[in-house]
């Protein structure tokens, strides 16, 4: 039996190599090994103000580029949260059993609250017992994530437990993996901030979609330092960031790569890494202008999963019910 892979992303502001290297790349990569669910989290995007017209098409966007980075509808499923509505049901049932202290310790919770300041949702701070029940429905027992969601990972575990003390063995508690290179990929404009979707700067991110001028534009004005030498050295986060995504996208090692800026300039880096970055990201557009050519086909992906899938969530909602005593 494969061991079950569950992870999720959500469908709102534009999705950037940040997502893809932390991410969906190692998705892609380890996907003959597990049984994977992914799943573009709608739910959790109405945390915060949305139009209803752009989430929709944010929505079919991101599946689409899911499917255009290598998610194959063969061996993952690949679903919309809100098509299941076990979601909603069993986060409701497990925000009773999460203390108000847990939540309050947060750390994405307290950096989102700060930026929106009075326009904070209950929904948002309540956002981990929704994202532990995306993770517990499906008995999953790996969770590959960037490092900013190890803290949510830690609540789902710690209320899979805490409920399973208290009923007897009802959730399997899951293992977060998140990656040794990737996991943190920081801004363009400020190497101190990990790279967001939210940002608003034009320079901050490279996203997905970009065309070729606009990814070498924006990385030859990304931020480094007025040191010369190019090195792996996290004291140096801009040049470190820049050598970070040359490594995973290029494939080579550490060292080979320092080998091959050896006395160059910031400016060489750069420049090839503009190249290298609009390669790497050729493939994913053209399949995804492929794919868009006919929506109804990324729908219906997205209806096959949530069909096959829904019974695997509905059994682990009625164990929880009957558990907790309810119908
Ligand atoms: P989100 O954009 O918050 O829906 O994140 C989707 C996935 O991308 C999650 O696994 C995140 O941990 C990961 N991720 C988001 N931002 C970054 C980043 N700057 N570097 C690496 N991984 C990231
Ligand atoms: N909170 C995650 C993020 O912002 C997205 C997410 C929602 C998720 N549910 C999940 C990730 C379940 C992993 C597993 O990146």
């Amino acid at each position: 039996m494969k061991k079950r892979v569950f992870s999720g992303i959500q469908p709102t502001g534009n999705i950037h190599i940040g997502n893809y290297l932390g991410a969906v790349k190692n998705w892609v990569a380890s996907q003959s090994e597990y049984e994977n669910i992914f799943c573009v989290v709608d739910l959790h995007a109405i945390t915060v103000p949305q139009d209803p017209k752009a989430l929709r098409q944010k929505t079919r966007e991101l599946a689409g580029l899911l499917f255009a980075a290598g998610i194959d509808p063969e061996q993952s499923a690949l679903f919309i949260q809100s098509h299941i509505s076990a979601h909603s049901e069993l986060a409701w049932i497990l925000n009773c059993f999460i203390p108000m202290g847990w939540m309050q310790r947060m750390t994405q919770f307290k950096e989102k609250s700060e930026k929106l300041k009075e326009q904070v949702s209950t929904g948002l701070f309540d956002y981990p017992a929704l994202m532990a029940a995306d993770i517990l429905l499906y008995d999953t027992d790996y969770v590959p994530v960037g490092e900013d969601q190890k803290q949510h990972l830690e609540l789902t575990r710690d209320v899979a437990q805490r409920f399973n003390a208290i009923y007897g063995d009802t959730f399997k508690p899951p293992e977060p993996v998140i990656a040794k290179t990737g996991a943190r990929i920081m801004g363009l404009d400020d190497p101190t901030r990990k790279m967001s979707k939210s940002e608003a700067d034009p320079g901050h991110a490279v996203n997905l979609l970009d065309s070729p001028r606009e990814i070498i534009h924006k990385i030859k004005r990304a931020t480094t330092d007025s040191l010369k030498e190019i090195r792996f050295d996290e004291s140096r986060p801009g040049v470190n960031n820049l050598l970070t995504i040359y490594q995973l996208f290029s494939g080579l090692s550490r060292e080979e790569i320092a080998a091959r800026y050896e006395g160059k300039g910031y400016g060489d880096l750069k420049k090839d890494l503009g190249e290298l970055v609009v390669e790497g990201l050729r493939p994913v557009q053209t399949r995804y202008q492929e794919l868009t050519q006919d929506p109804a086909y990324i729908d219906s992906l997205l209806v096959a999963s949530a069909n096959r899938i829904r019974p695997i969530a509905e059994r682990t909602l009625r164990r929880a019910q009957e558990r907790v005593g309810l119908g």
